[in-house]
């Protein structure tokens, strides 16, 4: 996984139909689609179920590229080594979900998995601040966690605050919620360079049908990079 700051557009399997995330896994990379974004809910953490280590297990055979999983649970640590076997690239846990942090992502790059820390829109960037150097991707919440299709909450000042907290580290920032082709450019322009993006990229197309989904995500892209007319 090299680095670079170039736009990634992650769509989110949240919107996808959850009885076929395999083929449309497939569908969203054959249309340009950079990472996968991968939604894990307990219930608890948030108010969302969606599915565990297992089911992301049985997706990992259908990603070519790079599976992001976002774990919204609580605890975190006593499933890390599951989603390590499940073959997840990226682990993202929240910064909220315990008193343990630290502890958290030193095990998730202990089983050789690139750590994630997710900020909910509440969060101060200074929260992560003696984090920096055991992260390889922070995420901003620009929703509170739990549901797809939510309106975008600007966190444009915090992104601007975590680019220049993170400076030359190979660190991503990852925007996580409400991405669209009038919102990615005020994320991108604030240091942002992971758009997730659930519902803006899995409208209007289907497994059989992907065409729009690589227009949807062709627009999220040239509107990140300026160049959506
Ligand atoms: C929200 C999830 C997001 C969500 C984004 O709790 O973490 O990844 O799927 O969906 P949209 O793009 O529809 O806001
Ligand atoms: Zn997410």
């Amino acid at each position: 996984m090299p680095f670079d700051r170039s736009i990634k557009i992650a769509p989110s399997i949240l919107a996808a139909d959850f009885a076929n995330f395999g083929a449309e896994c497939a569908a969203v990379e054959s249309q340009g689609a950079d990472w996968i974004h991968v939604d894990v809910m307990d219930g608890h953490f948030v108010p969302n179920i969606t599915f565990g280590p297992a089911t992301c297990a049985a997706i990992r055979p259908h990603i070519k590229g790079v599976m992001d999983v976002h774990l919204m649970i609580a605890p975190v640590d006593p499933y890390i080594d599951a989603f390590a076997d499940a073959g997840a690239d990226v682990l993202t846990a929240h910064v909220e979900a315990g008193p343990h942090i630290h502890r958290t992502l030193q095990a998730i790059r202990g089983a050789d998995m690139k750590a994630g820390v997710a900020l909910n829109p509440g969060t101060p960037a200074s929260a992560i601040g003696e984090l920096l150097d055991m992260v390889d991707l922070v995420c901003v919440m620009t929703v509170n966690p739990g549901f797809g299709g939510q309106k975008f909450i600007d966190m444009t000042a915090k992104i601007s605050e975590l680019r220049a907290m993170i400076s030359d580290r190979p660190v991503h920032i990852e925007i996580d919620g409400g991405v669209d082709p009038k919102t990615a450019p005020l994320v991108a322009k604030a240091g942002a360079d992971v758009l997730v993006a659930g519902s803006a990229v899995f409208k209007g197309g289907s497994a059989s049908n992907p065409a729009p989904y690589g227009e949807n995500i062709s627009a999220i892209r040239a509107a990140a990079n300026g160049t959506w007319t």
